[in-house]
């Protein structure tokens, strides 16, 4: 587990799917019998990393990646670095034969995202990104209600992702100070895009083009060390999206927002038959039949309650931390030989269309997305 000690690394990763696993008895297979897992966590800092081991009861712990990588007991690479630090790790763990597991953004740069899908096709290495927005239960309700054909023909997708990310003077920020700065492989568009991308080509479609208008509207943060900076990186994106069937989609994401919604991240779907507001965890609906009958009329005061005309959809399921899932079926794909949903160059796509965006953002232009593969 390489970057163990990161924000994600540890909370997502380590503390939430690996240990959670380990702490259950292990991954069930299709023969009904588990395969426990094993961490070595690996990183640059000693004593971070003997900190988490022995906070964690984890026998085994490395600064040495090479030696990792050349040592047969381990058999997944798994990697939540900073993205700038990503394409090399993983370029080795394929040359080593690893199964890779790794967080997205595969790569910095849509080139060199298809480049690892490639390599690891030729040395036939099973490989995985974290796609974790699918498993959010929110959207997995809405994935049932698309099932159901709840929503007759989709029409639209409106979604709002962000919050206020502190700048870091008079309050920490809460995101590392690299996501601010692209030199160092920041920015909202290349963190987000690579979600938006499967969470659209999962539920709606694929993404045919973008048009897309990054800012970067605080210019200047206060880093880690209390030393001010300036932010070179886009902290908001408002985005166009056009899917396959028709679909437009319009995507705002920010650092720079303040909450006035019920959940950090909230999607709207308009059908035909009805519609869905979806968060992290809720699901509200409105069916065709049950749609009041607004009129716009300034001169009086609409006393109707809009909200109250949704229908909250029920959990009927256990939805289990969604990193934790997907982790587990990813091992299931590697000792069992299971499905792979995500794999390289799903992660590319996403790339791409971080990539398409800023080009967009950059031209004024909007800009069609080719269909990938690996050639
Ligand atoms: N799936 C999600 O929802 C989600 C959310 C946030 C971040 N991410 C992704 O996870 C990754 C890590 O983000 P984070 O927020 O945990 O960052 P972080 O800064 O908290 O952690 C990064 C890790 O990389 C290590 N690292 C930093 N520079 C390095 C270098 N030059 N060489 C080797 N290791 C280095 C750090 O020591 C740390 O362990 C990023 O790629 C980011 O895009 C995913």
């Amino acid at each position: 587990m390489n970057g163990a000690s990161g924000r994600m690394g540890y909370r997502q990763h380590l503390l939430r799917s690996i240990l959670a696993i380990r702490e259950q008895g292990g991954v069930l297979l299709a023969d009904g019998s588990r395969v426990q897992v094993e961490p070595i966590l690996v990183g640059r800092s000693e004593a971070k990393l003997k900190e988490l081991a022995d906070k964690h009861d984890i026998e085994h712990y490395t600064t040495d990646l090479d030696a990792a990588l050349a040592d047969n007991r381990w058999q997944i690479y798994a990697d939540f670095l900073v993205t700038k630090a990503r394409v090399p790790a993983i370029k080795k763990a394929i040359a080593a034969g690893k199964a890779i597991y790794t967080e997205k953004p595969t790569a910095e740069s849509y080139e060199e995202a298809l480049e690892l899908a490639r390599l690891a096709k030729e040395a036939g290495i099973k490989n995985g990104v974290v796609h974790d927005k699918l498993y959010l239960p929110g959207f997995r309700k809405l994935r049932r209600l698309i099932d159901s054909g709840f929503f007759g023909q989709i029409l639209s997708v409106r979604g709002e992702f962000g919050y206020w990310v502190f700048e870091g003077d008079w309050q920490p920020a809460q995101r590392p100070s690299w996501n601010y700065r692209s030199e160092d492989g920041g920015g909202i568009i290349v963190d987000m895009f690579p979600h938006w991308n499967y969470v659209l080509e999962n539920l709606f479609g694929r993404v045919e083009s973008v048009y897309a208008q990054a800012t970067t509207h605080i210019p200047l943060r206060v880093d880690e060390a209390g030393t001010t900076y300036r932010a070179t990186a886009d902290d908001a994106a408002y985005g166009i999206f056009e899917l396959e069937g028709g679909i437009v989609a319009q995507l705002n994401s920010s650092w720079t927002v303040r909450v006035n919604r019920d959940e950090l991240v909230e999607f709207q779907v308009d059908g035909t038959h009805g519609s869905a507001v979806v968060g992290l965890f809720g699901c509200k609906i409105q069916p065709r039949n049950a749609t009041p009958k607004p009129t716009w009329n300034p001169d009086i005061p609409d006393g109707h309650d809009y909200a109250a005309d949704w229908i909250e959809v029920p959990e009927n399921d256990v939805f289990e931390n969604g990193f934790k899932t997907q982790w587990e079926e990813f091992i299931r794909h590697v000792v069992d030989d299971g499905p792979n949903r995500f794999d390289f160059l799903a992660g590319a796509r996403g790339v791409l269309l971080a990539e398409k965006g800023l080009a967009s953002s950059e031209s004024g232009c909007r800009v069609e997305l080719p269909v990938v593969s690996i050639g």
